[in-house]
């Protein structure tokens, strides 16, 4: 569920109209429901409230300070991926010891700045990162915790792109692998390996894979000798973005939990789309309504740069306007809703029913929490869209939209040349 509604056909986000927003911080932005962010957040804590889990928001999902910070007010901690990701972090004011670190390619300075910031854990997925990282702590004079990775190669249902847990995917060390690092774990003095790591894949809507995938990492954990305290099942769960019934939190945590329970370690979770997902949305504005020989264009303000999802996996997002016309069973009409990058690839929607839209309607591109704003560019030299978060009755411009100069920040033209 999410707090974006329409009443008397206006779209609110909780208390507040869209449209009022939109005319105040103008067209495209991103728009954040406090409420709907923190509840997502809630009902994954619930649901494994008997175990007690850390759960670490994946930045990747949504980095803008005012919705982790939100979170890290609930008691979230971080899921990062980058020393970008760590600054930021650490200006959320997130407490380092709830901070994990994963990724296949970290550097040795991101690796030394981690350090110092003194996180929860690094999630290892090679053994020279592991070689990396204790040489590291050792001139740092530091015992480090780690996870490592595991690759449980377990197939799941969704997007090619977002599979990670498959024999395939250059993610996480195979059992053997793994086995070998605990027996050899003496040749790491610096490092305090005591936590395993899987993540499978995102947008996963049964719990099917996961269970599958715990059950050989159980079987791992019975012959490992090693102290182990952490056991992170990363991320992953899908979220409704058209007709998809995906599991809840409720549910998915009574699949998994049997197993979790009997390995008796520290339970992680890294969910990013499923707390960030449905609590933002992409306001964007009709700029003409295009008629070629055998189709519609809506030509929009947001384009592909703005969000990638559609053009990049061909993902579904569902489409309303902001304003329903009254009149009646408005008219629909079957279209593409696409943006004004020169590529064709630039689209939000194809052959889309939507009511009838005019020049100047606001339309709301749902689903855009997670994965958007991230994943957003400069592409065509497009500033940035502003992102704005509502609590309750009042909203909040939490990232400004960028201004031209932004687009040439940093560049210099040489002297040579000028
Ligand atoms: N943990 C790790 C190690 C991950 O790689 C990811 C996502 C997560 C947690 C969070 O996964 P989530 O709960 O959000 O599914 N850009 C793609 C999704 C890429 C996911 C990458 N890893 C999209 O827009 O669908």
């Amino acid at each position: 569920m999410h707090e974006f509604r329409h009443k008397n056909n206006v779209l609110y986000c909780e208390s507040v109209r869209v449209p009022d927003i939109a005319e105040r911080v103008k067209t495209p932005f991103y728009l954040y429901s406090h409420h709907t962010l923190v509840d997502h957040y809630r009902k994954i804590k619930r649901a494994f409230k008997s175990v007690d889990a850390l759960i670490c928001f994946s930045m990747k999902a949504n980095s803008s300070l005012a919705v982790c910070r939100a979170l890290v007010n609930e008691g979230a901690g971080l899921d990062i991926v980058s020393g970008g990701e760590l600054y930021k972090a650490l200006r959320v004011g997130v407490d380092p010891k709830k901070i994990v670190y994963a990724g296949i390619g970290k550097t040795r300075r991101e690796i030394e700045e981690a350090m110092k910031a003194d996180i929860l854990f690094f999630n290892v997925e090679s053994l020279p990162e592991l070689i990396l990282l204790d040489s590291v702590a050792g001139s740092m004079r530091r015992i480090v915790n780690v996870s490592l990775r595991l690759n449980p190669d377990v197939a799941v249902k969704t997007h090619r792109y977002i599979v990670t847990g498959t024999s395939e995917s250059k993610f996480g060390i195979g059992f053997e692998a793994a086995r070998r690092i605990f027996e050899r774990s003496d040749a790491f003095p610096n490092l305090r390996i005591n936590g395993l790591h899987l993540h499978i894949g995102s947008q996963i809507t049964h719990s099917r894979p996961y269970v599958r995938a715990l059950r050989r990492v159980y079987a791992f954990i019975k012959k490992a000798p090693r102290n182990l305290q952490y056991l992170n099942i990363g991320g992953g769960l899908g979220i409704v973005y058209g007709n998809e019934r995906p599991q809840t939190a409720h549910r998915f945590a009574k699949a998994v939990l049997p197993i979790i329970k009997k390995t008796k370690l520290k339970l992680i979770l890294e969910p990013g789309r499923f707390v960030a997902g449905n609590s933002g949305i992409l306001v964007t504005k009709v700029l003409y309504v295009k008629e070629s020989l055998n189709k519609r264009f809506v030509i929009i303000d947001a384009g592909m740069n703005d969000m990638v999802r559609p053009s990049f996996y061909g993902a579904y997002h569902n489409i309303q306007p902001v304003v329903r016309k009254s009149h009646g069973r408005a008219p629909h009409m079957v279209v593409d809703v696409v943006g004004p990058v020169c590529e064709s690839g630039d689209f939000l929607a194809k052959n889309r029913r939507l009511p009838m839209v005019i020049e100047g309607d606001i339309l709301a591109v749902m689903g855009a929490g997670a994965y958007g704003y991230t994943m957003s560019s400069n592409y065509n030299s497009r500033p940035r869209a502003a992102e704005v978060m509502v609590i309750r009755d009042r909203f909040y411009t939490i990232r400004e939209r960028e201004i031209y100069r932004d687009l040439i920040k940093g560049e210099v033209i040489p002297r040579e040349l000028r």
